[in-house]
């Protein structure tokens, strides 16, 4: 299935997906949601400046843009930032799409510095070791298309994953995703709302 080229608000690109009848980014932004919702919320610009090496979990890779804008907010305030991204996600397609979306600099920072781990991320995150990244970028589809990974089981699982103390950022105020990360031992704080009414669940490790 073919998806369909979009232009943001902000001037980025992204794209809809037929299959999920859903959009990859807000219209207000690829790259500004990436850059508020995900980078900044999770704090990347502060995490970067007092460590030597950051570990980011890039759930629902996509078109890219939370990596791609982590890595160069990460080495804006701290050049020698050593960044390691495990970007789990399961449609080869999203490779060739991404090429539309980025110049071929920024294809090749992605390409050297992400591991992909291409499959069903519920089955994939159980290969990543516990309590190790700084930050989670959890970037799923709605959960009205999309519940398998807004399930409480495989909210668990990704909080596992994430150091104490560490950020989960999302674009959903919805309440399964407000009850997932409770239940899974979070404190919920509200994200940046980025052109919407209300901030997605902004998840915090206790
Ligand atoms: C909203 S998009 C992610 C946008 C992305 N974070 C970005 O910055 O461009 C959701 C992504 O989840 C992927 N996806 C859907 N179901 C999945 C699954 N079970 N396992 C891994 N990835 C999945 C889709 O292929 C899609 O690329």
């Amino acid at each position: 299935m073919i998806n369909e080229q979009i232009k943001t608000k902000d001037g980025s690109i992204s794209f809809f997906n037929k299959q999920y009848q859903e959009a990859y980014h807000s219209y207000h932004g690829a790259y500004t949601e990436a850059l508020e919702k995900h980078v900044q919320a999770c704090e990347i610009p502060s995490l970067s400046k007092n460590t030597q090496k950051l570990e980011i979990l890039d759930l629902c890779f996509g078109l890219g843009y939370n990596s791609l804008v982590c890595i160069k907010e990460a080495r804006k305030v701290n050049p020698n930032v050593e960044i390691k991204i495990d970007a789990l996600e399961n449609d080869p397609e999203v490779f060739s799409m991404m090429k539309e979306c980025h110049d071929l600099n920024s294809i090749k920072l992605l390409e050297n510095i992400c591991i992909f781990h291409i499959g069903d991320a519920r089955v994939k995150i159980l290969e990543l070791k516990n309590n190790s990244f700084d930050a989670i970028f959890f970037d799923p589809f709605s959960p009205k298309v999309c519940p398998e990974l807004w399930h409480e089981d495989f909210i668990k699982d990704v909080v596992s994953k994430a150091k104490q103390g560490a950020y989960i950022s999302t674009y959903s105020s919805s309440r399964v995703a407000k009850d997932g990360f409770l239940k899974a031992g979070c404190e919920i704080l509200e994200g940046p709302k980025c052109g919407r009414k209300t901030g997605g669940v902004l998840a915090r490790k206790i």
